[in-house]
């Protein structure tokens, strides 16, 4: 475990170690006070100094085919899905990877993975957990301080997520669980079990999530039957309500 008080991004840092070959499988980069968070679609990772969980692990996926990488993003949702719902059971994994609870996103997760051949050689699994943070610019973020009216102590709650990441981990590794855990991702999706709202191609509908490819592509079913298929992550806006 590699420490820093402050960083530019956990991930960045990570991907300097694995560019280094200085690597082993686990290690993980942490922060109290990240000054330059990157978030999906080019977003940037903004959290209070001190109050969250910050960081990255590096991954050695070498036993998953290209054509599998959606799994690594199913089993650490997974993982920390299982994590957040022991406070909070309502918990749901927000296509593709964030964490939510009521409506509310509470961790976001980036991965960056590299390739050798035709496997995947190192996993970048950067996570951004609001624990003790009470207030949000943005009125859709919440934290587990927030949602239990407790306070958290940062070290011991690093220590019972990194346990339920790695159980699932080893799940996946062990590569007799692909369905199970598929099966698992879309059983705790928003969206899979009740119509939600999404815009895409700059109209509103209703519908339900209707299937995750393996390669990570979402279909939903509208709420008058006929089908979306194949949407990539630019594709479609989830609306909060
Ligand atoms: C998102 O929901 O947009 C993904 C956010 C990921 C944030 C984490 S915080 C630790 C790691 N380092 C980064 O720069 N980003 C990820």
């Amino acid at each position: 475990m590699i420490y820093l008080p402050t960083c530019h991004s956990t991930n960045d840092i990570a991907a300097e170690i694995v560019h280094a070959g200085l690597f082993s499988e686990g290690t993980i980069v942490i922060t109290d006070d990240q000054l330059s968070g990157r978030g999906q679609r080019g977003t940037k990772w903004v959290a209070n100094p001190g109050e969250n969980l910050t960081f990255s692990i590096i991954l050695a996926p070498q036993f998953l085919e290209i054509d599998n990488q959606f799994l690594i993003s199913q089993t650490i949702a997974l993982g920390i899905r299982s994590y957040v719902a022991s406070y909070l059971a309502e918990t749901q994994v927000k296509w593709p990877n964030d964490i939510q609870v009521n409506g509310k996103k509470i961790c976001g997760i980036l991965i960056e993975n590299s390739i050798q051949g035709a496997n995947l050689k190192s996993s970048i699994v950067g996570i951004g957990l609001n624990v003790n943070q009470l207030s949000f610019e943005n009125s859709f973020a919440t934290s587990l301080s927030t949602e239990t009216e407790e306070a958290f102590v940062l070290s011991d709650e690093f220590q019972k997520l990194a346990r339920h990441i790695d159980a699932y981990y080893l799940r996946l590794r062990s590569r007799k669980q692909d369905k199970e855990l598929r099966d698992e991702y879309l059983n705790n999706l928003y969206g899979y079990s009740n119509d939600v709202k999404f815009s895409y191609q700059e109209r509103i509908y209703s519908g339900r999530v209707s299937a995750v490819s393996k390669q990570g592509k979402l279909s939903v079913r509208l709420s008058t039957g006929e089908e979306i298929a194949d949407l990539g992550l630019k594709e479609i806006v989830w609306i909060k309500s």
